[in-house]
């Protein structure tokens, strides 16, 4: 009884701190965007309207047990037809820009062996007009995680160095087709993340992995994801030459690259975990931002991974040197990390990262708990732990390590754990994640970071990848029978927040 009354009168507290965490948009500096997030396979639906072609998703999705409840994202959100009801959502929370991906299927089915389906142009067109038209800023992602089969049927798509190529001849289109109107592109979401869980755990088309991931049988959980990264980052880097020379005197744009960013903190006070904790940064953020900052990989990963980490050319490390004018980060959960090379790691499957991922991951063992006392609330998605101060613990890694480089927070948000009904509406643990993610990073911004915008994930409900729509991230909620999208109180919140009408919603 002294411990049931205990933990209450702990959340209770807790409850009443968070509730009193008085964030406004003043607390950012002046010219600050703040906005929503979301990516055309998530949302648009019409997979085959208009000319558009199946994308690796749509085939991976008619494969029996890849997606949770066997959900498809054939009709997803129906964004394809209600694109103006959720601009005007938009529009009624009071966001300044608006982060959506292009459907590669949509504007080049048949990759570059194929034309231009001006459909596809005439759909995002519509999109960045009427954005504009509302005062909100197109923030573009070319390519997140979706591309047409036929470049996986030919090639296997980023496994290939030919995918660089089509990769380059999409990304010009698009500025081609937009860049008069969009001043900010990402070329590529999730590099590391993508990499993992489509050529690692087999969780994500081709769904490549070998033992000890799962059942699969293709593939190697060692090289592969290390392969897929090198072709998307020499794919970035010759998409940020040909942007630089060719697009930007007369666009003015910024491009960056966005990735997966969870952040680490050593399960012990021992030097090992401490090591430990850099080493698994270094093997996922560095593995990516070190290339496009300095033009190679980081030494921690070189060290690890000997020959087995592709090198890069020596032109070809020129060109990725300063690929980016921005860093882009997808922040939501913090981990534990423990060394694996000295100490034996006792691996259970939903919070350790066992087998080949020590080579990818450089030995360290991730964790939820340390000493039975959570890291973090749990949400939605496995791993992605409640942890607010990593927030600012991030943006201040970034800073350190990439010298103060332009920053932007992607992707933040929160989602519900699965079957609470009471949480589909009335979502004040959102609220209250988003406050509290929110003030850290204002803390970064005044230790100085130079972080110039925000992003919310999600505008609405969405269809999840691998876990369906089993688990909701929206601000809107979204019926699956009807597509009504409805507001959530976080919803209400954000745009009172964004009216600095803070924090009562
Ligand atoms: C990052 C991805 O970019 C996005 O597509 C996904 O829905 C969210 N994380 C949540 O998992």
């Amino acid at each position: 009884f002294f411990l049931i009354l205990c933990s209450t009168a702990n959340s209770i507290v807790k409850a009443s701190f968070e509730d009193e965490i008085d964030i406004k948009r003043s607390d950012f500096p002046e010219g600050f965007l703040f906005g929503a997030a979301t990516s055309s396979y998530q949302i648009e639906g019409a997979n085959l309207e208009d000319g558009r072609s199946l994308c690796n998703w749509d085939v991976f999705c008619q494969i029996k047990g890849s997606i949770a409840n066997g959900d498809s994202a054939d009709i997803a959100e129906d964004h394809y037809h209600r694109y103006m009801e959720d601009i005007e959502i938009l529009h009624s929370l009071g966001v300044d820009a608006y982060r959506f991906s292009i459907s590669w299927s949509r504007v080049l089915p048949r990759g570059k062996f194929g034309g231009v389906n001006q459909a596809g142009i005439l759909f995002y067109n519509k999109i960045i007009d009427n954005l504009l038209s509302r005062g909100i800023e197109p923030f573009v992602t070319i390519h997140h995680f979706d591309y047409p089969q036929e470049l996986e049927d030919r090639y296997g798509g980023w496994l290939s160095p030919l995918m660089q190529e089509d990769f380059i001849h999409f990304a010009e289109i698009c500025f081609q087709s937009f860049g008069d109107r969009v001043k900010y592109w990402c070329t590529i979401n999730e590099p590391n993340l993508v990499s993992e869980f489509a050529y690692e755990r087999g969780t994500y088309p081709p769904a490549h992995c070998s033992p000890p991931f799962g059942n699969c049988s293709t593939g190697n959980s060692d090289v592969e994801p290390l392969i897929a990264v090198h072709n998307m980052l020499l794919g970035h880097a010759k998409t940020v030459k040909i942007y630089r020379e060719r697009f930007k005197s007369e666009q003015s744009g910024v491009i960056g690259i966005v990735i997966h960013s969870f952040m680490y903190e050593p399960l012990t006070e021992d030097k090992l975990d401490k090591e430990a904790a850099d080493r698994a940064l270094a093997f996922n953020i560095a593995w990516i931002l070190d290339p496009v900052v300095y033009g190679d990989y980081p030494p921690e990963m070189r060290r690890y991974h000997g020959s087995e980490l592709p090198k890069f050319a020596s032109e070809e490390r020129i060109i990725l040197r300063d690929s980016i004018d921005f860093i882009g980060i997808n922040h939501y959960a913090t981990l534990y990390a423990k060394d694996c090379i000295y100490s034996s790691c006792i691996c259970n499957d939903s919070i350790c990262t066992k087998g080949s991922d020590r080579a990818i991951r450089g030995f360290v063992y991730t964790a939820a708990e340390q000493d039975g006392v959570p890291i973090g609330e749990p949400t939605g998605m496995p791993r992605f732990f409640v942890v607010p101060r990593g927030m600012e613990e991030i943006v201040e890694y970034a800073k350190k390590r990439y010298l103060n480089k332009p920053l932007f927070v992607t992707e933040n948000g929160y989602s519900s754990p699965q079957n609470q009904v009471e949480d589909y509406h009335h979502d004040v643990k959102r609220i209250n994640y988003l406050k509290s993610y929110l003030a850290f990073l204002a803390q970064a911004i005044r230790n100085g970071a130079d972080v110039r915008g925000y992003f919310l994930w999600t505008l609405m409900d969405d269809f999840e990848w691998s876990n369906g729509y089993s688990v909701r991230f929206g601000i809107y909620h979204v019926d699956r029978q009807t597509l009504n999208r409805t507001p959530k109180l976080s919803a209400s919140w954000f745009r009172n927040f964004l009216s600095n009408r803070s924090p009562n919603y």
